[in-house]
């Protein structure tokens, strides 16, 4: 009877959040959705296809860095802590930190169950004694641990800068809630790309073999598959935008004419040269980024960085609680 009334178009099974997004979206002026919707499987395959571009330079840049400093995180972290990584684990990174800090145990956290199965399996077969204890939820909002790490110093991992996919804003609330979720005498290595020349930023989300700007469109594939869209996806383009004044890289998908569609039956328009604000990829200088560590509640105590600059990784402690100013 459901499957009937998907097919005859009364019912739908698209995540209710993303109808909402999405409707609202485009609803709005200017009209904008949520970066976290860019990842259906087609969005997660090309975003995988993104980090091996060769205009994309901040995966391998963060990779080259961790595998450098690796040894110096695990001797200032010490030994015995339990590394909690927000984001269920990429498979360069993550077993390089594991490699070096030995952790007592690995604890991912996703709100993306599959990701996490998958990727857990993955390393607890390369880490065959660690102990490895997933937990599906929004990292966004303090979490409360497995009851095994309860008692154990731990070591948070943030890489990618996925910290610049939100807003300054936003991300102080993030950093606030990993610390809260990590507990006293908590350690953090997170990733934040550099600000740098507008013409190298730009390449990098507007590659010229067009893998950024499929998975940009691709979002609006998916709003025709699971929200019912006719969507013209043609008359779009990619855009990706250097902000200098808020220092980020804005995504967006531009009407090529004027458009008319609809989404589960109701009807929109967009002129031509009206766009659809899809991302926005904040990029930190030195200083900025240890104030937005401050903000969040962190220390920074160490940094490293490649040669030329382009993309930092930053060893931060939790602070502790002190009335002074
Ligand atoms: C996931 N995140 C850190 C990527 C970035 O660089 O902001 C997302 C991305 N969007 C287009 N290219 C990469």
């Amino acid at each position: 009877m459901l499957k009937q009334e998907i097919e005859d178009g009364q019912a739908s099974l698209a995540d209710p959040a993303f109808r909402q997004d999405v409707l609202r979206g485009f609803d709005a002026h200017p009209r904008a959705i949520p970066a976290r919707w860019f990842y259906d499987r087609a969005g997660s395959e090309l975003f995988e296809q993104i980090t091996d571009l060769p205009e994309y330079y901040p995966t391998r840049t963060e990779t080259a860095i961790l595998r450098d400093c690796a040894s110096d995180i695990a001797t200032r972290a010490g030994a015995g802590r339990a590394v909690v990584e927000f984001g269920s684990g990429s498979s360069t990174k993550t077993p390089i930190l594991l490699q070096a800090v030995a952790p007592s145990a690995y604890v991912p956290i996703d709100i993306s169950g599959d990701f996490l199965r998958e990727s857990s399996a993955g390393l607890a077969s390369a880490f065959p004694g660690l102990t490895v204890l997933p937990v599906e939820a929004d990292f966004m909002h303090p979490i409360a641990l497995p009851m095994q790490v309860a008692q154990t110093p731990k070591l948070g991992f943030f890489p990618g800068s996925t910290i610049g996919n939100m807003i300054p804003h936003s991300s102080v609330d993030l950093l606030r809630a990993m610390k809260e979720s990590l507990g006293e005498g908590a350690m953090l290595v997170i990733g934040m790309d550099r600000i740098k020349d507008p013409a190298t930023l730009e390449a990098a989300y507007d590659d010229a073999q067009g893998v950024t700007a499929a998975f940009n469109l691709n979002l609006l594939t998916r709003i025709n598959r699971e929200l019912a869209g006719t969507i013209p996806v043609e008359q779009f383009r990619h855009r990706a935008i250097w902000n200098d004044d808020r220092a980020r890289i804005e995504m967006h998908l531009e009407a090529t004419q004027d458009v008319s569609f609809t989404i589960e039956g109701r009807p929109f328009t967009m002129a031509a040269g009206e766009t659809i604000h899809t991302e926005n990829s904040h990029k930190y200088g030195a200083r900025d980024a240890r104030i937005l560590l401050r903000a969040g509640g962190w220390t920074p105590i160490a940094e490293w960085t490649d040669a030329e600059g382009k993309f930092a990784v930053i060893l931060a402690e939790a602070q502790a609680a002190r009335l002074a100013p």
